[in-house]
């Protein structure tokens, strides 16, 4: 496995393998590698020949710069899973490779995209994420990239910027990796208390319950995310940042339960931001 951080070592490996007509697969990573990371490895390992991963706690997607600081960082142990998972490259390029100083700095966004959710109360975190994406997309010029559905708006931020500006490749998106009670995998749990850890769990069972509503016939949409933010507040230390149901596609409100929708949460639980979302079909 090859370790970079310069970009001319990046590119000269890139290049070699272009001119092998190898496919490459990629995996953006802020590091802090847990199995759902990994899961994006082996998906591209399935569908590439070359699988790179990138390795960078991206300060421009942070708007608060405490989460900045406390964002955990164990590169020595990411590099020994990259390995242990035959990925061909690591690129870990420092802050001042992907941000050189620069009077002109440019910014992408969607707004319609980015209007609810964490784009509403995060400003600035996908034009920031955008900014290093299509960064890292330039250098790498990969054929496919693969993102974890956890960040659900994260992903369609993306697709639609590759859509939108035609960047030459794929972006697929990853199901969500759960620990044994269906918390999500998130580089943040690490950073719960156990009492945290515990409080956490009432996430994944705060699913449970809204599939079990819906499927018992409730379709009163605000008396629904009442039952839902109700039950989340019952843990101690949770603060609720969102609960909003949107259309999986557009990331717009929806006004009915119909059809299908994305119920997509954000929790403070202690002073640990976590995410989650899942697509729930609603039946006639
Ligand atoms: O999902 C992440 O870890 C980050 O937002 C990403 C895509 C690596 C960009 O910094």
């Amino acid at each position: 496995m090859k370790v970079v951080s310069k970009i001319s070592d990046l590119k000269s490996q890139i290049g070699e393998w272009k001119k092998a007509s190898y496919s490459i697969g990629f995996c953006p990573t802020m590091g802090s590698l847990h199995a759902g990371h990994l899961d994006l490895v082996e998906t591209s390992k399935k569908e590439t020949d070359k699988t790179i991963v990138s390795i960078f706690v991206n300060p421009t997607q942070f708007n608060d710069p405490k989460d900045f600081e406390q964002y955990p960082v164990k590169t020595d142990d990411d590099l020994l899973l990259c390995e242990s998972k035959a990925v061909d490259l690591v690129f870990l390029p420092e802050v001042k490779t992907m941000y050189p100083e620069t009077k002109t700095p440019i910014l992408l966004s969607i707004p319609e995209l980015q209007k609810h959710l964490c784009g509403r109360t995060r400003p600035g975190h996908f034009e920031g994420v955008l900014q290093i994406v299509s960064k890292l997309f330039h250098l790498i010029e990969p054929n496919k990239a693969f993102f974890g559905l956890k960040d659900y708006q994260q992903f369609r931020v993306i697709s639609a910027m590759v859509e939108n500006l035609n960047f030459p490749l794929e972006v697929i998106g990853v199901p969500t990796r759960r620990e044994e009670d269906g918390l999500a995998m998130s580089s943040r749990n690490v950073r719960l208390s156990e009492k945290e850890r515990e409080t956490a769990s009432l996430i994944p069972r705060m699913f449970a319950l809204a599939k079990k509503t819906i499927l018992s016939g409730e379709r009163d949409l605000n008396l629904w995310k009442e039952i839902l933010r109700d039950f989340l507040l019952t843990g101690s230390s949770v603060r609720i940042d969102y609960l909003e149901v949107v259309d999986p596609i557009i990331l717009q409100p929806k006004e009915k339960l119909e059809a299908e929708v994305l119920l997509a949460i954000a929790v403070f639980v202690g002073e640990v931001r976590l995410i989650d979302n899942q697509i729930i079909q609603i039946p006639n």
